[in-house]
């Protein structure tokens, strides 16, 4: 796996104009891809030149999503150094400005590649130079699928990203694993500020005496941070606050289901302090399914479903937080 650079795209005059989503979870079959395909299909339906980048290497499917055939080349290719610009991966869909990056193409599905697949998953990817290299593509929105749990690529991604929105259903099992993904973005993102502030040897201090200090969650740890350890704890106690993940509960089926985002949001502001807040609730719909099987977007293959009516809403609270940067808070509820 080559560290991820290329030469010809790191002058970059849109990236300031570029804003980079990351849509995660804790686990497979939440919704994610449908999620995220159809979020960009209404942001490129909006006149804005959007991009998805399928970072699903395991189970890649936004080609599938978008009816397009498998592609020859794929950000894996890009990876390895086998393309060497991005630009030469990136495929126009079908619907007006919508394009996608497919994580593996079907050469990758033999039993050697899904080892080399494998092992390029854990490696340590550069994944600001990544970031900065898609930004620079010309996009106006970068729309990242990941793949479900807490390898460092999801995470890294999930952290590096303008917007980080978390998705789950309404099942105990689908919000506890969003719970540890979650936990791992806080303390991977931890590491990477102690490293960075030169802090590291404090953090093992205070872990020590964590029970002494009665540090029961991160929610304690920020407030610790904040008040006891000078100008390089309130830094990283600020940056790790703006982690500010925004929730997305799918496949509603009951009232409580639509209670849930405002219960979840308010938890993870107690116990991690994130400024979270939830975006929105989709509804259970069979529509859905069926969509997915026309491989066409559901505005498309089903325009009276009302999941169209709650899309729109989740639209209309992004562009409401990419106005007013930092005030997710006020979304209405
Ligand atoms: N709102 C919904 N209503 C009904 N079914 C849904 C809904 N969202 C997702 N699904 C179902 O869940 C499946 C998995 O969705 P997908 O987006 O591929 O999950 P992920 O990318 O998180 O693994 C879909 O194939 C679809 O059948
Ligand atoms: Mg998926």
């Amino acid at each position: 796996m080559r560290e991820i650079q290329d030469k010809k795209n790191t002058t970059n005059t849109n990236a300031k104009a570029c804003l980079t989503y990351a849509i995660g979870s804790g686990k497979g079959g939440t919704g994610k891809s449908f999620f995220t395909s159809n979020l960009a299909f209404n942001f490129s339906k909006h006149n804005l030149k959007t991009l998805i980048v399928d970072l699903d290497f395991e189970a890649s499917n936004i080609h599938t999503y978008l009816e397009m055939p498998e592609q020859k080349y794929s950000l894996f290719d890009y990876l390895n150094g086998k393309m060497n610009n991005l630009k030469n991966i990136v495929q126009k869909t079908s619907y007006k400005n919508l394009s996608i990056i497919t994580a593996q193409s079907c050469e990758y599905r033999n039993l050697t590649n899904s080892v080399k697949l494998n092992s390029a998953l854990d490696v340590d990817l550069d994944i600001k130079k990544f970031f900065e290299n898609i930004r620079s593509l010309g996009f106006d929105r970068v729309f990242f699928d990941l793949g479900p749990g807490s390898r460092p690529l999801a995470i890294n991604s999930f952290l590096e990203a303008d917007y980080k929105i978390a998705v789950t259903t309404a099942e105990p099992t689908s919000v506890e694993n969003l719970h540890f993904f979650l936990k791992k973005t806080f303390s991977s993102y931890l590491n990477t500020l102690c490293k960075k502030h030169e802090f590291l040897n404090e953090l093992i201090s205070i872990q020590k005496k964590k029970d002494s200090l009665k540090l029961k969650n991160p929610s304690d740890f920020i407030k610790h941070l904040k008040n006891n350890c000078g100008d390089e704890g309130l830094k990283i106690a600020l940056k790790l606050e703006a982690i500010s993940p925004l929730f997305i509960i799918n496949q509603c089926r009951t009232p409580m289901d639509f209670k849930l985002g405002q219960s979840l949001a308010q938890a993870s502001r107690r116990y991690y302090s994130f400024n979270t807040s939830c975006l929105g609730h989709l509804s259970y719909d069979e529509k859905v399914w069926q969509s997915i099987r026309s491989m066409q977007p559901l505005l498309l293959s089903y325009p009276q479903s009302h999941v169209l009516n709650e899309l729109d809403i989740i639209y209309k609270n992004l562009k409401y937080i990419e106005k007013n940067s930092n005030q997710a808070y006020a979304l209405a509820s």
